[in-house]
C-alpha cells in the first residue's frame, strides 16, 4: 500500500491507474480505524480493482465544543490496518492541503432539507461540512465507486443526495453497520466510553428492536418515539432523538401508510452516553 499526503501525488497515482484501464473505490474516513472500516474495504474491492482509503478528521464538520480535538488519532495503526485490509492507497493530508484558504475561506457544499432534520438539527452545519469535505475528496481521488457506511444513515443519504443534485459520475454504495458481539455499533468514538458506560452502550441498539417490534405490531410513531426516549433515559443516556422515518428521503411516514415509501421504514437514534454521542439504526419493513 502506498501512503501520500499531498493531492498532486495523489493524481500522479491516479493517472497511472487510469491509463491502465483500473476502476477506482474510494472509503472516505477518519481515521481511529475498527471492523466497520475495514468492511468497507472489503466491499470496495468488490466494485473496482484499486481501493483508496482517505484518513481525515475534518474540521468543518465539527460544530464549537465538540470533540475535534479529542477526537482519536491514530494514523500508523490506522495505516498498518489499511495495508492488511488489501486498501491500495491511503491518502493522509494535513488540514492545510484540504483548506489551504482556512476553514472559513472556501466554497461550501450544502444539500438542503435532508441536512436540516436528526442529527443536522442537534448539530448545525454538520453536514454542510461532510458534504462539503466529500465533494472536494470526490473531486481528488476521482473515483468511480464511493462506498459509505449505513451506520451514518443521514450521511449516506446526504451524500447520495449531492451526487445527483451535482451529476457527479460517481456510483454511492451503502454497506451494512458493522456490530460488537454486545450489539453495539462499532464506531471510533466507542473509545470515549468508560468501563460503566460501555455496559449501557448496547441498550442503545437494543431499544431499536424494541421499537422496530412495537411499529410492527401496529403501535403509532408518536407513541413508540416517546417510549423509547424515556427507555433510553431510563438506560442512563440523554437521548437526542428517536424517530421514525421514511428510509427513501427520511421524511415522516404516512400513518396509516399510503405508499411503498410509508412502508419502507427506519428507526433512528441518537443519545449521549458520557463524553460519547452515540448514533444507530435499524431498518424495519411494514407488510
Ligand atoms: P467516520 O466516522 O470515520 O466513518 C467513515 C465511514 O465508515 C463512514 O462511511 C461510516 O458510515 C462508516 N462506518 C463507521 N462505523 C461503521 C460501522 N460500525 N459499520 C459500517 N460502517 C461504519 O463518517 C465519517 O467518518 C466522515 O463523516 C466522513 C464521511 C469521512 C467525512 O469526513
Amino acid at each position: 500500500m502506498e501512503r501520500v499526503e499531498y493531492v498532486r501525488e495523489l493524481r500522479e497515482r491516479r493517472a497511472a491507474w487510469r491509463r491502465a484501464g483500473q476502476r477506482v473505490a474510494l472509503v472516505p474516513t477518519m481515521g481511529h480505524l475498527h471492523a466497520g472500516h475495514l468492511a468497507l474495504i472489503s466491499e470496495a474491492a468488490r466494485y473496482a480493482g484499486r481501493v483508496v482509503a482517505t484518513v481525515f478528521v475534518n474540521p468543518l464538520q465539527f460544530g464549537a465544543g465538540e470533540d475535534f480535538a479529542a477526537y482519536p488519532r491514530t494514523l500508523e495503526r490506522d495505516a498498518r490496518m489499511l495495508r492488511e485490509a488489501g486498501c491500495d492507497l491511503l491518502f493522509a493530508p494535513a488540514e492545510t492541503e484540504v483548506y489551504p484558504r482556512g476553514r472559513d475561506g472556501q466554497t461550501f457544499v450544502e444539500v438542503p432539507g435532508l441536512s436540516d432534520d436528526l442529527c443536522g438539527s442537534s448539530r448545525p452545519g454538520h453536514f454542510r461540512g461532510v458534504a462539503t469535505v466529500v465533494a472536494k475528496l470526490f473531486n481528488m481521488v476521482q473515483p468511480e465507486v464511493a462506498v459509505f457506511g449505513e451506520k451514518d444513515f443521514q450521511q449516506l443519504l446526504v451524500i447520495r443526495r449531492m451526487a445527483a443534485d451535482l451529476d457527479l459520475p460517481i456510483e454511492i454504495v451503502g454497506a451494512p453497520t458493522v456490530r460488537e458481539a454486545d450489539g453495539l455499533a462499532m464506531s471510533s468514538r466507542n473509545a470515549y466510553l468508560s468501563t460503566a458506560e460501555r455496559a449501557i452502550a448496547p441498550r442503545l441498539y437494543q431499544t431499536l428492536i424494541a421499537a422496530a417490534a412495537r411499529l410492527r405490531a401496529g403501535a403509532s410513531s408518536t407513541e413508540i418515539e416517546q417510549e423509547g426516549m424515556d427507555a433510553l433515559s431510563a438506560a442512563g443516556f440523554v437521548p437526542d432523538y428517536l424517530s421514525i422515518r421514511r428510509r427513501a428521503d427520511l421524511l415522516p411516514p404516512a400513518e396509516p401508510p399510503r405508499d411503498e415509501a410509508d412502508r419502507a421504514l427506519i428507526l433512528l437514534a441518537a443519545a449521549r452516553l458520557g463524553r460519547a454521542r452515540l448514533i444507530d439504526n435499524l431498518a424495519c419493513d411494514l407488510g
